[in-house]
């Protein structure tokens, strides 16, 4: 059964690959290698002995992605593609409406020409959402059923793609549609073949800290120390890539066997502060990660962490990873591939 991943080259649709392919499914990628490089499918191809169909073009490209879905036959797609980088969709805010809300269109128009022309399989999507739908949350852990906000275009445009998915699957009762609200997605695959490869200096903390530890950065700027939290740093509840895969699996499992649209938190549950990332981080390399509390950044928030109970409910699906295997498999990621993909 082929599996249609959009965005399949990026950092967690290579991970979701391998996840298909071990579950038994055939993922197909596709990619513009906008924020990728071709090196991932070598990659893959080491790790899981086979190569996987690959489609280069870019999703915005309607009459293409329809061929690709014609040729492919895909059993459901997964919607990664899009623009990720907050500080970025502030200063090009146009880019992200473009890019993401036009891509998710672009992606349902397709679905919906090949689902009119063989309407006897229901189009299946699976979509790529974010913790940051909501907002600065009132009390820890968020569940499902929060308010949802937006401080900024990247925020507003996953808002919008998940009230566009909710106003589909009214029109289209056909369509079986699972969100998934990604917390702080880290690590990398256990061979350390594949993993976060940031452009420029990295925005977010972990794929930072391994930058400091292997010696191309010199020290951590921790973003406040004064947040009302243990140790004054902001919590996050940081996700290990290979869980957040097994959750994909299990969402197209859901979606194909019981035919029901959701939308579920992909988190461990529990938080950890910018210093025990950096705790844990040393101990997992070995190797010192220096750091100085600057002042808080613009945007953030104090704490933000899962109720996974309904994942768990629906999907039975858990994160098993701990902080420690997290930072363990982004330090071999890291430590062999210094310069990311581009060697
Ligand atoms: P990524 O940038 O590594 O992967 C996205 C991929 O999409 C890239 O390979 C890029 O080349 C491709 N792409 C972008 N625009 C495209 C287009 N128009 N046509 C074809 N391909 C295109 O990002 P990721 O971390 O793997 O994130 C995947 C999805 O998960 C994104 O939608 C992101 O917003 C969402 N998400 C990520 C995080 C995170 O922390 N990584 C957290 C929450 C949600
Ligand atoms: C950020 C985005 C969020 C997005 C998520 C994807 C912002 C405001 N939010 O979340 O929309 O969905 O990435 O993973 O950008 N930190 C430092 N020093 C650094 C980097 C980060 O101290 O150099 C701290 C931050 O203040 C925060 C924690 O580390 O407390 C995690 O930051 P980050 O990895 O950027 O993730 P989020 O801010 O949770």
């Amino acid at each position: 059964m082929k599996v249609l991943l959009t965005g399949g080259a990026g950092y967690i649709g290579s991970h979701t690959a391998v996840a298909l392919i071990e579950a038994g499914f055939e993922p197909v990628l596709l990619d513009n290698f906008a924020n990728s490089h071709p090196v991932v499918l070598d990659r893959l191809a080491r790790i899981t002995g086979q190569t996987m169909p690959f489609e280069q073009g870019d999703v915005l490209d309607t009459p293409w992605v329809e061929d690709v879905l014609r040729r492919h036959r895909p059993v459901g797609v997964i919607h990664f593609a899009g623009d990720k980088a907050v500080g970025e969709s502030v200063a090009l805010p146009l880019k992200y409406f473009h890019n993401n809300i036009g891509g998710a269109v672009s992606l349902l128009r397709a679905m919906e020409a090949v689902h009119a022309q063989d309407p006897s399989t229901a189009p299946t999507l699976v979509f790529s959402s974010s913790a940051t739908v909501y907002g600065d949350p009132a009390t820890v852990p968020i569940t499902e059923d929060f308010p949802r906000s937006h401080t900024n275009p990247y925020g507003h445009s996953k808002l919008v793609i998940e009230d566009m998915l909710t106003a589909l699957c009214a029109a289209r009762p056909a369509w079986r549609v699972g969100t998934l609200r990604y917390f702080n997605p880290v690590g990398a695959h256990p061979s350390g073949l594949i993993g976060e490869d940031p452009a420029g200096i990295p925005n977010n903390l972990m794929p930072y800290v391994a930058q400091v530890a292997v010696g191309q950065r010199e020290h951590l700027n921790v973003y406040g120390n004064d947040y009302p939290t243990p140790d004054g740093t902001g919590v996050r509840d940081y996700i290990h890539v290979q869980d957040l895969a097994a959750g994909h699996v299990a969402a197209i499992q859901a979606l194909l066997s019981r035919g029901e649209s959701f939308t579920v938190n992909l988190g461990t549950g529990s938080g950890h502060s910018v210093l025990d990332v950096v705790r844990a981080f040393e101990k997992a390399s070995g190797r010192p990660v220096p750091y100085r509390i600057a002042p808080r950044r613009a945007g953030d928030v104090a704490q933000c962490w899962a109720d996974p109970a309904r994942a768990s409910r629906l999907l039975g699906w858990q994160a098993k990873l701990t902080l420690d295997q997290m930072c363990a498999d982004a330090w071999r990621w890291q430590s062999a591939n210094p310069n990311g993909y581009k060697g």
